[in-house]
């Protein structure tokens, strides 16, 4: 099985610039192109939150329309630029979006990994939460399936990255988010977006993941004051490649450059 994540893609209404420099539909563009010429193609695209900018359905509906060229099925989840009822209403197709209200929460389960996805975000908020409503759900969703294997997703990080300020805008007290994952041995990562970038650690017995945008990536400043910015190096995406045994990630760039080149030839 191959997921693809792909995460903040950040689309603003009438292809407008982030930041006012920042030509995230034609980033999305570029990656859906990428996408559709893997070969295999992945089972799966999980877009990890940050949708759109500013929550407005005008964003949604260009966002819609640059999904559609992508070949594979796409799974969506909300990041604290995104508005749940605006997101739902841009995608009435998408009847997962609404497995769990008040919150977009649900449960892939017809691969061979489990996908469960919960939702951070608090409206109004840069920072997000899982309230014990929430863990409860997840914690019961995780109970429901102890033998088969399982990726959690979800927008904000549960770990300190190191970039001093998106980690004062992370996750309120992962703890116990923690104490839920650490009882389901099943889980084989948690992956996650908000950081535009990738970034890896052992996290409550499993491994907890960021995926990089295909768009601005945080500035990458170890420190109690870094990260206050972003650069225009190359966006790109993930794979997670479930072997039938072990959840292996590539983390892939965006780009135009000469190869393969095949080593004999
Ligand atoms: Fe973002
Ligand atoms: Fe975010």
């Amino acid at each position: 099985m191959l997921i693809c994540q792909i995460s903040d893609l950040h689309i603003r209404a009438g292809r407008g610039l982030a930041y006012g420099r920042v030509d995230t539909a034609t980033c999305l563009e570029r990656c859906v192109a990428a996408i559709d010429a893997l070969d295999p193609q992945p089972d799966l695209v999980l877009a990890t939150g940050d949708l759109v900018d500013r929550g407005e359905a005008a964003e949604y509906a260009l966002l819609s329309e640059l999904l559609v060229p992508l070949r594979p099925p796409v799974y969506l989840l909300p990041g604290n630029h995104d508005e749940r009822g605006a997101l739902q209403a841009a995608f009435p197709a998408h009847a997962y979006l609404r497995q769990s209200p008040p919150f977009i929460q649900y449960v892939l389960d017809e691969g061979p990994l489990r996908l469960v996805v919960v939702d951070t975000v608090v409206p109004g908020r840069t920072g997000g939460e899982l309230c014990p409503h929430r863990l409860d759900w997840l914690d019961r969703t995780l109970r429901a399936a102890p033998d088969r294997p399982t990726v959690v997703a979800m927008h904000h990080p549960p770990f300190i990255t190191g970039i001093g300020f998106m980690d004062r805008l992370g996750l309120d007290d992962p703890a116990p988010f923690a104490a839920v994952i650490a009882r389901h041995p099943q889980v084989e990562r948690v992956v996650c977006g908000h950081l535009h970038r990738s970034i890896v650690q052992r996290f409550a017995g499993t491994v907890a993941s960021t995926c990089p945008s295909p768009a601005h990536s945080s500035a990458l400043e170890i420190g109690p004051h870094g990260g206050d910015g972003y650069t225009l190096e190359p966006g790109g995406y993930q794979l997670h490649w479930w072997s039938g045994s072990a959840l292996v990630t590539h983390t892939a760039a965006l780009g135009d450059w000469p190869g393969p080149f095949r080593y004999r030839a």
